[in-house]
């Protein structure tokens, strides 16, 4: 477990922009070098063009030059804890595999932790476009 990101991703919930669904999301990244990259989910009055809060931390760390994961922490607003998107499960798919620890805000209950090969079996991903 790492307790350092699921704090992380616990107090930057606190910052989602989420005023259509109410439903709050933080998410911190680990990379391979021990950087936290966090995101918040981000909504927006055209409904589809809002974003999850792991797409906004895996963009954002590719922006600051981080392209491996070990681990992503998502903390939603509860009562159980979130399980990714499907939509999300394909972009971080696309860096490779990584444990997923989903929690809530609250604590209560025990987070979850388990593989993104184990969430999204038989993937598609850039390998499956060689020899094309
Ligand atoms: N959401 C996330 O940020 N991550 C997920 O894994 C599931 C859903 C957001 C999208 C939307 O802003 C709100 O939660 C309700 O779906």
């Amino acid at each position: 477990m790492d307790d350092e990101l699921i704090e992380r991703a616990r107090e930057v919930q606190k910052r989602a922009y989420a005023p259509y669904s109410h439903f709050p999301v933080g998410a911190a990244l680990r990379t391979d070098d021990g950087t936290i990259v966090v995101g918040v989910n981000v909504e927006n009055a055209s409904y589809p063009l809002g974003c999850c809060a792991e797409r906004v931390a895996v963009y954002s760390a590719v922006a600051q030059g981080h392209q491996h994961f070990v681990r992503i922490a998502i903390v939603g607003p509860g009562p159980e804890v979130i399980t990714p998107c499907g939509g999300c499960r394909q972009v971080l798919r696309e860096f490779g595999d990584l444990e997923i620890v989903m929690a809530e805000a609250s604590g209560v209950k025990e987070p979850r932790i388990m593989r993104l090969e184990d969430l999204l079996p038989l993937s598609f991903g850039k390998g499956d476009m060689d020899g094309v």
